[in-house]
């Protein structure tokens, strides 16, 4: 039994395989149904329309059957513990994926369940959506090792450091570039740091982003303002604005560039309309990818 909690919870060469497998089911060579008779609960405390979807329609393409369970519809909503949730669930289905707040709800959910348990977000780490704009990256460049990632915005959110560790995992290059105080957080920067000193990645942490775009072969963004820190809204708008993707910064990298956002985006924000809009953006592939891959790492966790 094994979790999926962060892109570190496998090696380089596993993470390699969910690439692999995420291909051949999404070219239809892949046709088996390992979660057949089996279910999958799919809890959300935060909203989600990607997640939700793709997790609920790969359960059903790999024969399982998903349990769609919002906080507002079970006991967790109203206080029971996650321990409780835990060891009830884990005597009706046979996976359960989390979307959550703190980390550590995640971390205490896949303790006390005797079964899978899958990232789903979290206020640290996306995990699944990197995974997925890995995938994406390996089908555009047809390679990994050494493609630069550069995160523009947030390095404090939970995108920005699994993109760290997923880069320094599947040796890519990554800069993150961010205002004064949303740098990533140091334990992800270091844990990151000590994969890329095996794996050969380069990782750059900035609050210059013409700097931080030379020679990239991506340039990523997501909100500036992350799910649960809605207080923060306007004075992030401020603290944010020159980390906008627009056309300048997109010429700026001297190179063929693409344009990635995990989505939900704020067009007019962390990203111009013409650059979400224009033949170098990727971001529905990136959101078509969160199934293929989200199914070969069910398959492998819980399909057995
Ligand atoms: N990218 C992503 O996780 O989207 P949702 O919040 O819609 O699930
Ligand atoms: N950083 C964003 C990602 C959404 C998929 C958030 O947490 O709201």
């Amino acid at each position: 039994m094994k979790d999926f909690l962060t892109i570190n919870d496998f090696t380089s060469e596993e993470l390699f395989d969910f690439i692999k497998l995420a291909e051949e089911m999404k070219n239809g060579v892949y046709t088996k149904k390992p979660l057949a008779d089996k279910k999958v609960a799919l809890i959300f405390e935060k909203s989600s329309t990607r997640t939700r979807v793709s997790f609920e329609v790969g359960v059903y393409e790999l024969g399982g059957y998903p349990l769609f369970l919002s906080k507002d519809d079970i006991q967790l909503g109203r206080g029971e513990s996650i321990k409780d949730t835990a060891r009830t669930l884990s005597r009706y289905v046979d996976g359960i994926m989390l979307r959550t707040f703190e980390h550590y709800r995640l971390e205490e959910l896949a303790r006390c369940a005797s079964i899978p348990v899958i990232n789903g977000l979290t206020d640290d780490l996306h995990p699944c959506q990197v995974m997925a704009d890995v995938l994406t990256i390996y089908e555009k460049f047809g390679k990994l090792k050494g493609v630069k990632v550069v995160f523009i915005g947030d390095g404090n959110n939970n995108m920005a450091h699994s993109w760290v560790i997923g880069a320094a995992k599947f040796g890519m290059d990554i800069a993150v570039a961010s205002p004064k105080g949303y740098e990533c957080d140091e334990k992800y920067l270091n844990e990151a740091r000590n994969i890329a000193s095996e794996t050969g990645s380069n990782i750059l942490q900035t609050n210059d982003p013409f700097v931080a775009v030379k020679g990239a072969d991506v340039i990523y963004t997501d909100v500036w303002t992350s799910m649960g820190q809605e207080s923060e809204a306007v004075s992030r708008k401020e603290k944010f604005a020159d980390f906008q993707v627009n056309r300048k910064l997109m010429e700026n990298t001297g190179k063929n560039t693409i344009f990635m956002h995990c989505l939900p985006a704020h067009l007019g924000e962390e990203v111009t309309e013409d650059v979400f809009e224009s033949e170098a953006s990727v971001v529905f592939d990136e959101a078509e990818n969160r199934l293929h891959i989200q199914k070969a790492i069910m398959a492998k966790l819980i399909g057995g």
